[in-house]
């Protein structure tokens, strides 16, 4: 199949030397293109700004912000078979990016901040994207209704949730423990290498495509 897969966080500036972020590694997403490119499938690979290294046979689209995000998914998602988007895409960016460093002034500074659009929220009307559809959730409570809200409202065909609040998961972890929320059920998979997990992710959108194609 041919697999797009959004990864790491974006970069939202405010002048020449700072940016709004999060704290995504990337290592969720890069494990996901990893395991799609070894299980045969044609992988790009849409990724915010990260220290890692592009996998072996995976086709590559840096970006840095939220709107570059957008754009680059909006090109290139029509030729898909199916998209992964594990991107912890920056829900704001900053009104105005001073083009000069900005000075420290008074005791407070005030931000304004605009809403980013939603890139995978934009995949089935905007996009006209009719493949098979993966969101991720990250969540610090009610995670699966959470996560099953966004199924709903997104048109994904399985949101993966996982519960950011707890320590040595999520976030800039190895490892990490998920829900595969699907829309009739929901199966909780057991604590593991993200490694391992996107394997099992891998053959879940493989089989949501074999399950497109005989419907
Ligand atoms: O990168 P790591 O350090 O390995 O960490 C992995 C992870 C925690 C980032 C990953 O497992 C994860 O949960 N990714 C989604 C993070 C996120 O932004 O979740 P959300 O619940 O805010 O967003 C829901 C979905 O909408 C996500 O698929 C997100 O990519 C997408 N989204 C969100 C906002 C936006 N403007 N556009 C989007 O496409």
């Amino acid at each position: 199949m041919k697999l797009l897969v959004t990864a790491g966080p974006t970069r939202e500036p405010l002048d020449p030397v700072r940016y709004l972020t999060n704290r995504s590694s990337g290592k969720m997403g890069y494990a996901l293109a990893h395991a799609a490119a070894h299980a045969g499938h044609r992988v790009l690979l849409v990724s915010g700004p990260t220290a890692l290294e592009v996998p072996d046979g995976v086709d590559f689209l840096p970006v840095e912000t939220a709107a570059q995000m957008f754009e680059a998914v909006s090109r290139h998602i029509g030729r898909m078979d199916a998209a992964i988007h594990a991107a912890a895409v920056a829900d704001y960016r900053p009104a105005a990016t001073a083009e000069q460093k900005i000075k420290k002034t008074g005791e407070t500074l005030t931000l304004e901040l605009l809403r980013n659009p939603d890139i995978l929220g934009s995949c089935r009307d905007a996009f006209g994207f009719d493949g098979v559809l993966v969101g991720f959730a990250a969540e610090t409570g009610n995670l699966e209704a959470n996560a099953r809200d966004k199924l709903r409202r997104k048109g994904c065909d399985l949101v993966v949730a996982n519960d950011v609040s707890q320590p040595g998961i999520g976030f800039d972890s190895d490892r990490n423990r998920v829900l595969l929320v699907h829309p009739d059920h929901t199966e909780p998979l057991p604590e593991d290498d993200k490694h391992a997990l996107a394997h099992r992710i891998v053959h879940e959108v493989e089989a949501l495509l074999a399950a497109k194609h005989r419907a």
